[in-house]
C-alpha cells in the first residue's frame, strides 16, 4: 500500500471528467509511462497526472522487439502493480494487441483491466469504424476510453516500422477523420504519437477532448513519454522526440519533477525534440 512522503503535495484526485476540465483551463496534462509500484509511487509524489500501462513494456520491461507479444494477463499485473504506488494520479492500462478485436473481447478484457488491475480508462489505438463501434460499445458500458493515432505500434508490420505518420495531405485528412470519429464515439482522451507537429496541433484545437502528444509538438493538452526513455535507461537508440531528464540530475524522483514542471510552463517538448 502507498504511503504518501512527507513532502507530497497534498492533491485532489485526477478524474476522466477532470481531464477535460484541465484542458478548458488551458492546464498541460503531464502523463509517464509506469509499469510497477515503485516508479508510480515517485510519480505520485511529484504530481504526475496520469500513469500510463503502456504496452511498450513488451519492449523495455520484456526486452521483445515489438508490442505485439504482450498479453491481457502480463498488462493486468502491471496495472495492479502500478495502482498500489498511486492515489491521486489517474491510472490508464493499454488493451494489448488483439484484445479489442470485437466489443465482446474488449469488455471483458476492459473488465480485467479496471476490476483486477484498478486502472480507471483503457487505451486502444486506431480510429477505424470497427474501432469506433468499439469504443461506443465500452464507454456505452462506463468504460472511459482513450484513444491513440497517428504512429499506433501494434500495427508496426502494417505501417513498415515505427515511422512517422500523417507526412502527406492525404495521410493527414485520414488522421483527421479518425481523430473526428473516435471522440464522436466517446473517446475521452486521445494520444497523438509521432505526426508532424503542425497536424496535432490542429487536432487539438478542433477537438473538445484532451489530446497527449508524444513525438507530436508541443501544441497537444498534455505530453506522455516512455519513462525508461526519459531515464536514459532504455537500452538502444532513444527517440529523437524523448530527452533524458535523470542527465544532470540526483534521482529518478527529481527527473520525474523536472518532467512535470516542464510539461507544464510548456516547456518540454523543446525546438530540440520537435521534428520538422
Ligand atoms: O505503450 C505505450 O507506452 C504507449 C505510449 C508510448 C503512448 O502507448
Amino acid at each position: 500500500m502507498y504511503v504518501q512522503p512527507a513532502d507530497a503535495p497534498q492533491r485532489k484526485p485526477v478524474t476522466v471528467p477532470g481531464l477535460r476540465a484541465m484542458k478548458a483551463r488551458g492546464e498541460k496534462i503531464a502523463v509517464l509511462t509506469c509499469y510497477d509500484a515503485s516508479f508510480a509511487a515517485q510519480m505520485e509524489s511529484v504530481g504526475m497526472d496520469v500513469a500510463l500501462v503502456g504496452d511498450s513494456l513488451g519492449m523495455v520491461v520484456q526486452g521483445q522487439s515489438s508490442t505485439l507479444p504482450v498479453t491481457l494477463d502480463d498488462m493486468v499485473y502491471h496495472t495492479r502493480l502500478a495502482a498500489r504506488g498511486l492515489a491521486a494520479t489517474l491510472l490508464i492500462a493499454d488493451l494489448p494487441f488483439m484484445q479489442y478485436r470485437d466489443p465482446a473481447t474488449a469488455l471483458s478484457a476492459s473488465t480485467r483491466l479496471m476490476a483486477e488491475g484498478g486502472a480507471a480508462m483503457v487505451k486502444l489505438e486506431g480510429g477505424a469504424p470497427w474501432v469506433c463501434e468499439v469504443i461506443a460499445a465500452l464507454v456505452e458500458r462506463e468504460v472511459p476510453v482513450c484513444a491513440h493515432l497517428g504512429l499506433t505500434p501494434q500495427s508496426v508490420h502494417k505501417l513498415g516500422g515505427y515511422r512517422m505518420q500523417g507526412k502527406t495531405e492525404e495521410a493527414a485528412a485520414r488522421l483527421r477523420g479518425h481523430a473526428h470519429a473516435v471522440t464522436e464515439a466517446g473517446a475521452e482522451l486521445l494520444v497523438l504519437e509521432s505526426m508532424p507537429a503542425a497536424l496535432a496541433g490542429e487536432i487539438t484545437r478542433d477537438l473538445p477532448i484532451p489530446t497527449i502528444g508524444i513525438g507530436a509538438g508541443a501544441d497537444c493538452d498534455g505530453q506522455v513519454l516512455v519513462c525508461y526513455d526519459m531515464l536514459g535507461i532504455t537500452p538502444g537508440h532513444r527517440p529523437k522526440f524523448s530527452k533524458d531528464f535523470l542527465a544532470g540530475r540526483g534521482s529518478v524522483r527529481e527527473a520525474f519533477a523536472a518532467y512535470v514542471e516542464d510539461v507544464r510552463a510548456g516547456r518540454f517538448p523543446g525546438p530540440e525534440q520537435i521534428a520538422r
